[in-house]
């Protein structure tokens, strides 16, 4: 029988050094919270099972992962070491191998993992510490090694003599260590002198003599970066995005500008897509063959379907259909499904509402919870008015409308087919199929009134 593969996932600090309200491992990158990364990873590779250390706002993590991982909880943050040693209750006293993987390396990635794993196994080591080079490696643990090149100890920064502070070799926070053994040294740590805290790390200089202790050597060091402050954060997230772009230009999508254009984890673009520069296309979004995004425009939850052309604008939870174009300058807000052919032009806001095939919003327009038919031109200005300062209304528009420039329609309401409404109206009751609809006062011109209101000015040639 295969032995049991776990991973601890610690995830209980506060984050100090972020200085954010949110905790440190749920922050998000790449509108992601970071712990998610590490999950999916996990989930991917090899391991059968996964216990996670909450501490510090813990109902954020359970609300993030739900029952995706099991959990334990460390009351008070005293240490890495203190934080491993609350899975005890469900893991102590059991056999197999148990990764070790802090909440704030999200780019650990499953091949890693699922490598650092066999490496160990294929070794006869007790514990395995993964360790790598920093040309700056202020922060992390230092690897001591003796003269026959074996690990003896990980002094942490802040304890680092002059010389120590010199070695470029460090702990990356990752272990691999036979889980019986893991608990039988655990309690054996003991508080540091300097900052009070039970740390991890002294597990290798409490094993190194009677067990084998060995080392696994990472060449990318940055895969196991650890997040600490914010502007680690954005370090991490050039990585990522670097990493995805290149991704998608090698799966033929021309991305122009890549510095500028962020794409996030899980969107899907197709090949013979372009981004333009200054583009963000995040959370589940598709986008498809033909489609030019951008410059300037955000892109969230939504898809794209083929040969539509997205400029300066801004789609949230969206769909919108072939070969329609959205903007410059248009908001697709959330729930919006762009018809076929559509045009969706400069200072058009559209929300929960759905439009057929060819229909218009050229400019100037608030499209709210509406069902718009076919062929349908929105003039300047219109408005759906959806909200009566209490409730929302819907408003039903049929195929072949003309509704006029400077338009209200007052929700709810129905517009029937090839219905005209003529500019400037304010339509409060439902028209007919095939009507006219005229909704505003006469104009009357007063001849010759000028003399009344205005005193004509000396006007000398
Ligand atoms: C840690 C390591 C350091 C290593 C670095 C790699 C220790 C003592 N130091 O330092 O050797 O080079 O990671 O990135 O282990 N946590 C808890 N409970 C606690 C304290 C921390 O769950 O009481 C969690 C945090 O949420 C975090 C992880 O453990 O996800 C690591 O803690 P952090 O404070 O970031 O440790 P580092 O100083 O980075
Ligand atoms: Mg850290």
């Amino acid at each position: 029988m295969m032995q049991t593969r776990r991973a601890i996932v610690l995830a209980a600090g506060k984050g100090t050094r972020m200085k954010t309200e949110l905790p440190k491992c749920a922050f998000p990158i790449l509108k992601k919270p970071m712990i998610e990364y590490i999950v999916e990873n996990i989930e991917k590779s090899i391991l059968d099972e996964t216990v996670m250390v909450i501490g510090h706002k813990r109902e954020v993590f359970e609300t993030l992962l739900k029952d995706r991982v099991q959990y334990v909880y460390q009351e008070e943050q005293l240490g890495t070491g203190h934080a491993t040693l609350m899975a005890a209750d469900l893991l102590e006293g059991k056999s197999g191998s148990t990764i070790i993987l802090l909440g704030d390396m999200p780019l650990i990635d499953n091949r890693v993992i699922n490598k650092i794993m066999n490496a160990h196994e294929n070794s006869n080591n007790d514990l395995t510490v993964v360790t790598t080079h920093f040309d700056n490696p202020k922060g992390y643990g230092r690897i001591i090694r003796n003269q026959y090149d074996r690990i003896t100890a990980i002094i942490e920064d802040l304890d680092c003599t002059k010389e120590q502070k010199q070695i470029k070799e460090v702990n990356s926070g990752i272990y691999v260590v036979n889980n019986k053994l893991l608990f039988e040294v655990l309690p054996k740590i003991e508080k540091s002198r300097r900052k009070s805290e039970y740390y991890l790390t002294d597990i290798v200089s409490l094993l190194q003599e009677n067990h084998h202790v060995g080392t696994f050597v990472m060449r990318d060091a940055y895969r196991v970066m650890g997040v600490n402050d914010l502007y680690a954060i954005s370090v991490a997230e050039r990585y990522m995005r670097d990493e995805i772009n290149r991704q998608h230009m090698l799966n033929g999508v021309s991305i122009i500008n890549p510095d500028t254009v962020t794409i996030g984890h899980n969107v899907n673009i197709d090949s013979n897509v372009t981004i333009q520069p200054n583009t963000t296309i995040t959370g589940e979004s598709k986008i498809m063959e033909g489609s030019i995004i951008g410059p300037n425009s955000e892109i969230h939850n939504s898809i794209i379907y083929r040969d539509v052309q997205v400029k300066h604008s801004l789609v949230f939870d969206s769909t919108v259909k072939a070969r329609s174009t959205i903007g410059p300058f248009a908001h697709l807000r959330s729930n919006a499904v762009v018809g076929p052919d559509n045009r969706i032009g400069n200072f058009v806001e559209v929300k929960n509402s759905t439009t057929g095939d060819q229909t218009k919003a050229s400019h100037l327009a608030y499209i709210g919870d509406t069902t718009t038919g076919s062929n349908v031109n929105f003039g300047c200005g219109s408005v759906t008015v959806n909200y009566d300062g209490k409730e929302k209304h819907k408003t039903v528009i049929g195929n072949d409308v003309f509704v006029g420039c400077n338009t209200n329609l007052i929700a709810p309401i129905t517009i029937g087919d090839r219905v005209f409404i003529a500019a400037g109206s304010t339509v409060t009751k439902d028209v007919p199929t095939g009507a006219l609809a005229i909704a505003r006062n006469q104009q009357i011109n007063k001849e010759d009134y000028s003399k009344h209101l205005i005193k004509p000015k000396n006007h000398t040639k």
